[in-house]
C-alpha cells in the first residue's frame, strides 16, 4: 500500500487475477522480496542453512518451519526497527529430509522438528530499498522451541489434571507446539495459539478410563503411533505413560519479546481448545477483551473479560502488571440466533455466555478447574452455536466490531450432522465465511451483541455467495478465510488457506464501511501449495507468511513441487515476504 494508496477512501491497487504461479503475484506497481525463511540465522552465529545436512543444533539457532502468525511489536526508541515474531506451526518431516523414514525417524530428525517448532523473535529494520532486514542481534532474537520451559498462569495452573511425573506441581511445561495464529497485545506481548496439539500424543486407543478417553476424544486424540513417532525418542507424548501430558496443550501463549529473558506462560483463564489464536482490544472500562476460535468443524467462538484494567504507557511497572491481565477474568462461548431470511440478509442476535470466573463455575457438572482444562466439553453443556470453523477472530481497533473468518465445513448438513442455520448458512460449506459481531452498545465487556455475515465466500457468479451487499460482478473470487487483519484506515485484510477455486491461495483487502463495503479486492496470491498467512499491513508495507509452499499431492523432500523462493532446483522454504509499493 504506502500512503498513496488512499486507504482513506479505498484500496486503489489493480487486484491479483488468480493464478497457479509458483511464485508470489502482487499487483503491478509493488516490489517483494523475502524477509526471512526456514534455516536463516535467527541467533548470531547460527550456521548457514544447508538442506541435506541439517542439524537440530543449527535449527534450533535457525527460522523455524511452516510460520503462520507473523508479529511487529516496535522497539522502544528506535524508528522503523520492530521485533518480528513468527509462530512455526508445525513439520512436514517428509519435505524437510530426503529419503525420511516415516516409521523409523532418526533421533537428529526428531530433535531438528522439536526445534523447527516454536517461535522466532528477531529483529528487523526497514531496509533502504524497501521491505524489511533481518539484523542479527544478540540482546533480543530468540528461539522458542519444543524444549523450552513455559510457566502457567491463573485459576487451573497446578491442576491435578496438568500433573506429570516430570512436573508433579503441574505449573511448568516444555514446549508449545502448533501455534497457528495470534495476535500483538495492546501492551505489547505476542499472543500464540496452541491448535491441533492432538497430532502430537500416541496411543490414545490404549487409554482405558471412560472419563479420560471421552476426554481424548473430544479433543480430537485418538489412534495408535503418532504420525511423528515422537513417544519412541520422549515418553511423555506417550498417553498411556503420561495421560496427563496432552492437557499441558492447547492453550494460548503469552510471550514477551521485549525481555528476552522473560519464561513465556500458558494461560489457564482462556481455557483449552484448539486455539486458532487470540487478539485482544481495550474495553471502554479500560479492562481487556480476547477474542478467540476454537478451530474445528462445529466448534465455537469464545471471549475472554479480564477482572483488572490495562495500565497505560511503557514503564517496568505498567508492563508487569499488563503481563498479568489475562490471568484472571469471565470466560464466555458464543450463541448466535438469526431473525430469518426474509429480511435477506444472514444477521440476528447473540449473547456470551459466561463458563467460568477464577474458581467459580457457571456450568452444572464442572468445576471451574474442569472448565478451563476441558473447555470444549464445559461448553458443550451449555448448547453455544456450532460454527464453521471458526480460525482468526479480530476486533477493529478503530470500531470495536469484530470479524471471525469461519473456514469452511464441508461436513455441514452431513448425515448425522447439524444442517445449516442463518449464522452457517449452507450445507457442505467448502468455501467458508466472515462473520462480523456488534457487541451492545459497542461496549467489548457486554454480555449481548448483534451479528451480520459480511461474506459468504466462493465464486461470485455462484448465487450462494454474499459480499456484504457489493455489486458481485466487481469483486474478486475468495475461498476459505483464515486469518484476518487491518489496516490504518480500519479496512480489514483477509489470508486464506485451501483455496477451494482450483487456484492459490492469496491476501485479500475488502472495506468494511461506506459505500465500497464488501468490494473484495486480492493484494497478492502465495506460489502453489502454499497458505498465506500472518498478515501484517502497515501504510508502508504488506508482510505474509508463505505457509508450507509446496505442500502438493506427491511433493516431498525427494521430489519437490516447487522451488520457491530459491528458484532452479531448490527445495520449498516457508518464508516471511514484505511487499512495498514503488
Ligand atoms: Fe492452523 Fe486453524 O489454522
Ligand atoms: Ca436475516
Ligand atoms: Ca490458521
Ligand atoms: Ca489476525
Amino acid at each position: 500500500p504506502g500512503h498513496g494508496s488512499g486507504h482513506g477512501t479505498g484500496l486503489d491497487f489493480r487486484p491479483v487475477a488468480p493464478n497457479t504461479e509458483d511464485r508470489i503475484v502482487a499487483p503491478a506497481g509493488y516490489d517483494q522480496d523475502v524477509v526471512i525463511r526456514w534455516g536463516d540465522p535467527v541467533l548470531p552465529g547460527a550456521p548457514r542453512f544447508d538442506f541435506a545436512n541439517q542439524t537440530a543444533a543449527a535449527q534450533a539457532q535457525q527460522f523455524g518451519y511452516n510460520n503462520d502468525f507473523c508479529g511487529l511489536v516496535p522497539l522502544p526508541g528506535r524508528r522503523d526497527a520492530w521485533l518480528m515474531v513468527s509462530n512455526h506451526e508445525y513439520t512436514t518431516e517428509t519435505h524437510m529430509f530426503l529419503g525420511y523414514d516415516e516409521d523409523n525417524p532418526t533421533r537428529e530428525q526428531v530433535e531438528t522438528a522439536w526445534a523447527a517448532h516454536g517461535l522466532s523473535v528477531v529483529v528487523v529494520e526497514k531496509a533502504r530499498r524497501g521491505g524489511l532486514e533481518v539484523r542479527l542481534d544478540r540482546h533480543y532474537n530468540r528461539r522458542i522451541t519444543v524444549g523450552t520451559e513455559f510457566a502457567f498462569t491463573g485459576p487451573a495452573a497446578g491442576s491435578r489434571h496438568l500433573r506429570t511425573s516430570a512436573d508433579p506441581r503441574g505449573r511448568r511445561v516444555l514446549g508449545t507446539l502448533n501455534n497457528c495464529a495470534g495476535g500483538v497485545t495492546p501492551w505489547g506481548t505476542i499472543l500464540s495459539g496452541e491448535e491441533n496439539f492432538n497430532q502430537y500424543f500416541a496411543n490414545a486407543d490404549a487409554v482405558t478410563d471412560p472419563v479420560t478417553k471421552a476426554r481424548l476424544a473430544r479433543y480430537g486424540l485418538a489412534g495408535g503411533a503418532s504420525g511423528r513417532r515422537w513417544e519412541n525418542h520422549d515418553r511423555r507424548f506417550d498417553l498411556v505413560r503420561e495421560p496427563n501430558e496432552a492437557n499441558r496443550f492447547g492453550w494460548i501463549v503469552e510471550v514477551d519479546p521485549l525481555e528476552p529473558d522473560s519464561t513465556p506462560v500458558k494461560h489457564t483463564a482462556l481455557g483449552r481448545f484448539k486455539h486458532e489464536g487470540a487478539n485482544v482490544i481495550v474495553a471502554r472500562d479500560g479492562r481487556v477483551v480476547a477474542y478467540m476460535g476454537d478451530d474445528e468443524r462445529f466448534d465455537y467462538l469464545y471471549k475472554f473479560v479480564s477482572d483488572k484494567k490495562m495500565k497505560r504507557g511503557n514503564s517496568r511497572h505498567a508492563r508487569a502488571h499488563n503481563r498479568t491481565l489475562l490471568e484472571s477474568g469471565t470466560l464466555y462461548v458464543a450463541r448466535l440466533t438469526g431473525d430469518g431470511a426474509q429480511d435477506g440478509e444472514f444477521d440476528g442476535a447473540g449473547e456470551w455466555i459466561p463458563l467460568a470466573r477464577g474458581d467459580r463455575s457457571f456450568v452444572d457438572g464442572f468445576t471451574a478447574e474442569e472448565v478451563y482444562v476441558f473447555t470444549r466439553q464445559a461448553a458443550d453443556a451449555v448448547a453455544p452455536t456450532k460454527m464453521d470453523r471458526p480460525e482468526d477472530v479480530e476486533p477493529s481497533p478503530r470500531t470495536g466490531r469484530i470479524y471471525a473468518a469461519l473456514t469452511n465445513n464441508t461436513d455441514r448438513g452431513k448425515p448425522g450432522k447439524e444442517g445449516p442455520t442463518e449464522p452457517n448458512p449452507r450445507a457442505a460449506n467448502k468455501h467458508g465465511h466472515v462473520l462480523e459481531i456488534e457487541e451492545h452498545r459497542g461496549d467489548n465487556t457486554a454480555t449481548r451483541f448483534s451479528w451480520k455475515l459480511l461474506l459468504v465466500c466462493g465464486d461470485p457468479n455462484s448465487p450462494d455467495t454474499y459480499f456484504g451487499g457489493y455489486d458481485k460482478s466487481q469483486v474478486s473470487p475468495i475461498s476459505c478465510p483464515d486469518n484476518v487483519a487491518f489496516d490504518s484506515a480500519g479496512n480489514l485484510w483477509i489470508s486464506t488457506d485451501g483455496n477451494a477455486l482450483s487456484t492459490n491461495d492469496g491476501l485479500f483487502a475488502v472495506p468494511v464501511a461506506g459505500p465500497e463495503r464488501g468490494h473484495v479486492k486480492q493484494f497478492l496470491t502465495v506460489p502453489h501449495g502454499a497458505e498465506t498467512c500472518g498478515p501484517v499491513v502497515t501504510d508502508d508495507f504488506v508482510l505474509v507468511s508463505v505457509q508450507h509452499p509446496g505442500e502438493l499431492d506427491g511433493a516431498s523432500a525427494d521430489n519437490p513441487l516447487s522451488h520457491w523462493p530459491d528458484g532452479g532446483t531448490s527445495q520449498p522454504r516457508p518464508s516471511v515476504v514484505a511487499v512495498w509499493k514503488h
